[in-house]
């Protein structure tokens, strides 16, 4: 499954991640690529509200690195990597709880996972959404969407 559509807006982009959103199963990874200011948390806000959780409630959880929302129809856990820079060991991933959220329980949207390949490679491929967002213009987005992460 590989889908990409262009959003001309953060509202569009917001409305392909509630698409997604309904989809979406416990157990299941976003796995979000994409620059800085890409639109990789303007895509969780619009997943957030699919799931039934207040999207201006989700902000960027760079400093607080993961934020948790449980009001929905499943309980969204969502973490930004940014700050912990490339290739993040093991102990550095459990001090931070990302694997906890592996227990099937939740879905899990990380920002930055080229930061944590190891991470990746634990979590069952069919549990595995990528979404990459590449920047065109001051509005328009490429957004891809797939099952499995093509970097592995
Ligand atoms: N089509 C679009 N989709 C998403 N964001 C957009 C779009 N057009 C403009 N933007 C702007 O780009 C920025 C994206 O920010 P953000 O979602 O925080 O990016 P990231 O999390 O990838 O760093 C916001 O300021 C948003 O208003
Ligand atoms: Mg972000």
């Amino acid at each position: 499954m590989k889908r990409t559509s262009v959003s001309h807006s953060p509202s569009e982009t917001c409305k392909i991640g509630m698409e997604l959103a309904n989809t979406l199963v416990p157990g299941d990874v976003l796995l979000l690529y994409g620059d800085l200011g890409a639109g990789k948390t303007a895509f969780v806000k619009g997943v957030a509200a699919g799931l039934g959780i207040e999207a201006r409630r989700v902000t960027s959880p760079s400093f607080g690195l993961i934020h948790e929302y449980e009001e929905g129809r499943i309980p969204l856990s969502h973490a930004d990597l940014y700050r912990l820079g490339p290739n993040i060991s093991e102990e550095g991933l459990e001090e931070i709880g990302l694997y906890e959220y592996l227990n099937g329980k939740w879905v899990l949207a990380v920002e930055w996972p080229e930061y944590c390949p190891d991470f990746l490679r634990d979590i069952a491929q069919e549990h595995i959404l990528s979404i990459r967002i590449t920047w065109q213009s001051e509005n328009e987005r490429v957004i891809t969407v797939s099952r499995g992460d093509e970097t592995l």
